[in-house]
């Protein structure tokens, strides 16, 4: 994979493409294997970049994120590109997440407030109802859609609600960000969509100006204070625009992925209803094993050396997490699941400077419908040949479609409020 040196590439080619054959649902683990065994190659698609693929590589990269890497996405002044944390770079700026510090540090510290355990744990009982909700409207009938009857709406409303945007905008806000998603390389797709989106969300910004800011993320989003660098309109917009991005379709990918498992898996879903305490390991196991978002990538920023490699300025790293979770090197039987696997040191939720804000509220949304389903609906069985894989694994892991059947049950009418929530929020949806 990494076998031939080119003076002009500075080190091993690599024909690694993770938005090729090589990296399908079918052909990611095996090419990951390869690459773990591999130099550290430099492909040259997408502009060029280093592939680290082993979880040391990847730990040291993000060791060295915010100093001789960066994050940024923009042209500095001597020309050097920085492009943000995919690759391929997005269309579009990514607001916070696209900062080093020092502009980086008091934007985190004040969202991170709205993101704590505790924060998040208060938000359960809301959360319990609404997933309640959502299977009482499928429980009678048997058959339910996982992803558009249950997981999605749930991480879709709950992100509404935390940022202060309208539940009828879950078609509007919410779904926009998963339609085409998956595939960074098909840029133009994207680009209409992503626009379109931030529009909108920069229409909601500007309907707020000159009233008194809400307790909402928006709110938050809207009163960053950074010395010396006051954040622009755009920014803010990008900064609310990426907590949409990050909230729905990862969440989605971790829990369709998990009940693909379970399916394949009765002893595991038998273990897990015997014992929910084990839902908390499960949960960082589930992470480490699916890898939702399979790749972060950062632009070098001073010379440095990772892995034997030497890299400088300017060079475009693509930090392989799917592949660092499956190092046989870190985690003993990588391949398959261990529901109280410890320690766990997974970095699907990233690691270090940008560490995943969303992680407490990404739990509570993943266990919360995780015993719904494991306590009103254990017989469910996956529709065989129908759930539909995420093809591509160049960012993104789960599924993109999952019908299951089950023994038929009785609503719980738990909370109105929610089920009326629900409704007001699916209605959206008939229009796309
Ligand atoms: C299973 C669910 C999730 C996964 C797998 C996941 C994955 C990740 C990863 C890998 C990063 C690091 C990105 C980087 O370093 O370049 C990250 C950061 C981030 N995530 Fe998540 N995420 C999840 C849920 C959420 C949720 C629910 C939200 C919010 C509503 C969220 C919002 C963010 C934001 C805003 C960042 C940037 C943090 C920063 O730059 O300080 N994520 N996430």
């Amino acid at each position: 994979m990494a076998d031939e040196w080119d003076s002009d590439v500075r080190g091993p080619i690599s024909d690694f493409d993770p938005f090729s054959d090589m990296y399908t649902a079918e052909t990611a683990m095996d090419t990951n294997r390869r690459l773990r065994r591999c130099p550290i190659g430099r492909s040259v698609g997408h502009g060029g970049f280093w592939t680290l693929a082993r979880h040391a590589d990847v730990l040291e990269g993000f060791r060295l994120d915010g100093r001789e890497l960066s994050a940024r996405h923009e042209t500095l002044d001597d020309g050097t590109v920085l492009g943000g944390v995919t690759l391929p770079p997005t269309s579009t700026h990514l607001g916070m997440i696209e900062q080093d510090p020092p502009i980086y540090t008091p934007l985190r510290r004040s969202l991170a407030q709205h993101f704590t355990r505790k924060a998040m744990a208060a938000r359960r009982p809301r959360i319990d109802a609404l997933a309640s909700a959502l299977l009482d409207r499928r429980i009678e009938s048997g058959e339910a859609e996982i992803l558009d009857d249950l997981i999605r709406p749930l991480a879709g409303i709950a992100t509404l609600e935390l940022l202060g945007l309208p539940l009828e905008g879950l078609a509007r806000f919410a779904y926009p960000v998963h339609s085409a998603s998956h595939d960074l390389s098909k840029a133009d797709g994207l680009r209409r969509i992503w626009s379109s989106l931030k529009a909108d969300i920069a229409d909601v910004i500007a309907s707020r100006a000159g009233q008194e800011p809400r307790d909402d993320l928006i709110g938050a989003v809207s009163l960053l204070e950074v010395p010396d660098w006051p954040p622009s309109t755009d920014f803010v917009v990008d900064t609310v625009f990426i907590l949409l991005l990050g909230g729905v379709e990862t969440v989605t990918g971790l829990f369709s992925g998990t009940l693909q498992h379970l399916d394949a898996h009765p002893e595991h879903r038998a273990r897990l209803a015997a014992d929910p305490d084990l839902l908390d390991s499960s949960f960082h196991e589930y992470l480490r094993f699916i890898t939702p978002t399979t790749q972060n990538a950062r632009t070098v920023l001073a010379d440095l050396e990772i892995g034997g490699q030497e890299m400088s300025r300017g060079d475009r790293i693509y930090l392989n997490l799917y592949s660092a979770n499956h190092d046989e090197e870190v985690f003993e039987r990588p391949d398959e699941v261990i529901l109280d696997r410890s320690p766990n040191r997974h970095m699907a939720l990233g690691h270090g400077l940008h560490r995943c804000i969303g992680e407490h509220l990404a739990k509570e949304l993943w266990t919360s419908m995780m015993v719904e389903v494991l306590t009103r609906i254990p017989d469910f069985a996956v529709v065989p040949g129908e759930a539909v894989p995420i093809v591509e694994r160049g960012l993104n892991n789960g599924f993109v479609s999952m019908p299951v059947t089950f023994t038929p049950g009785a609503p719980r009418h738990l909370d109105d409020t929610a089920a009326d929530d629900v409704s007001r929020a699916l209605l959206s949806l008939r229009d796309m």
